[in-house]
């Protein structure tokens, strides 16, 4: 009988051990290692969203606004900010006891035309250009002061061949424009992190051109804390390997190194970028999973997350945070890009809102790896 109630007692804390496990989120089981974050929108900051909402409350220990502090939304015209929704999100984060980071201060894309051109329409000279660049810094870094651990301070300013975007703000100040926003972010706000942050920063032309950026940054006496690597991932690219490489190449420049944008697309990849104006024709061929994935193809997705997962962990030293591109399948940016109107599975939550099994096998991972110190 004494026997019996010991085995009762030990199956129950068996069990009640298996629940937590189970229970257990990406979150914690990556505590002390790196955060694990979500991009957020405002249907899950403002509830409308309920179930989404409730998962990013649950299993992240970090967010960032996927739209909501980027020029175009916060700063529509000259004269005018909307902080509402930003306002919303620092609360959101603050309830959530989240690391909230913010994005992105100077980016090509989803920025309104008003910062590149005069009264007349020409184009801003440098001075114009940088005191708009300057004011908007001070106004968006500067109210969150505090709130926000760190910047996207400048977004995609590379070509994946290594040289300079040719973007408005390349076109009129040169490569200088990088430089002028991390010193006003600073300025800003000092003690905040600040990130140069882009895609395919796993292309070795694309790396390299990072890592003279972060030297030239470091010798003029600006602060770069990390590099963001977006990691907008397909099924066989990136692979594991040129990630690593990328991975040795940055380290080894002195930065840190943040998963920023974590998504692997699960579809036919016609385009291997993640620019956003690029746009391509919906053909049937290139949407093959409407009625479910095969389980051979989920298979080979979960491989590649654990793979790139386990990539992430060896790196923990240097990794700071990585953060998933959305919540679920069904809010995913990738079901609208680079063509639209597909039906992708990048996210660690179904279209019903269910974790999927992936997460479990990416937490038992979190245990095969010791946490490295970080220097
Ligand atoms: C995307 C958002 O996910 C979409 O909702 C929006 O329509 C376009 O931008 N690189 C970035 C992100 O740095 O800001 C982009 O986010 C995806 C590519």
């Amino acid at each position: 009988m004494k026997y019996k109630s010991i085995y009762a007692i030990a199956a129950m804390c068996c069990l009640a051990s298996v629940q937590t496990m189970a229970q257990k989120t990406l979150g914690e089981a990556t505590k002390g290692k790196f955060l694990f974050g979500t991009a957020v929108n405002m249907q899950q900051v403002n509830g409308i969203n309920a179930a989404e909402s409730a998962i990013i409350a649950s299993e992240f220990s970090a967010i960032v606004p996927e739209n909501d502090m980027k020029p175009q939304p916060i700063h529509p015209t000259e004269d005018k900010f909307n902080w509402d929704n930003a306002d919303k999100i620092v609360a959101f984060a603050e309830k959530n006891k989240q690391i909230l980071t913010g994005h992105c201060l100077i980016w090509h894309s989803q920025v309104p035309n008003w910062f590149f051109v005069d009264a007349e329409g020409k184009p801003a000279t440098p001075e114009v250009l940088k005191e708009r660049m300057r004011k908007h810094i001070y106004a968006v870094v500067g109210r969150y002061k505090g709130k926000i651990k760190g910047w996207d301070v400048v977004n995609e300013a590379f070509e994946d061949n290594g040289t300079y975007r040719n973007s408005k703000f390349y076109k009129i100040l040169g490569k200088d424009f990088i430089k002028y926003a991390f010193q006003f972010a600073h300025e800003a706000d000092p003690n905040a992190e600040l990130y140069y942050n882009d895609y395919n920063v796993e292309t070795p032309a694309k790396c390299d051109a990072i890592v003279q950026l972060v030297k030239e940054l470091k010798a003029a006496g600006l602060r770069i804390d990390a590099v963001g690597s977006q990691s907008h991932m397909h099924m066989i690219n990136p692979t594991v390997e040129a990630a690593e490489t990328s991975f040795k190449k940055l380290k080894a420049a002195g930065v840190h190194i943040l998963i920023t944008e974590w998504d692997i697309s699960i579809l036919p990849s016609p385009y291997e970028g993640a620019n956003i104006s690029t746009s391509m024709a919906y053909t049937k061929e290139m949407d093959p999973y409407r009625d479910g994935v095969p389980a051979d193809v989920q298979q080979k997705w979960n491989k590649r997350m654990l793979d790139m997962f386990g990539l992430f962990l060896k790196y923990d030293d240097v990794i700071d945070r990585v953060t998933v591109w959305g919540v679920t399948d069904n809010g995913t940016w990738l079901n609208g890009f680079p063509i639209r109107g597909r039906m992708d599975y990048p996210m660690l939550f179904d279209r019903n809102n269910k974790r999927k099994p992936i997460v479990d096998e990416m937490i038992k991972l979190t245990k095969k790896y010791k946490t490295i110190k970080k220097k």
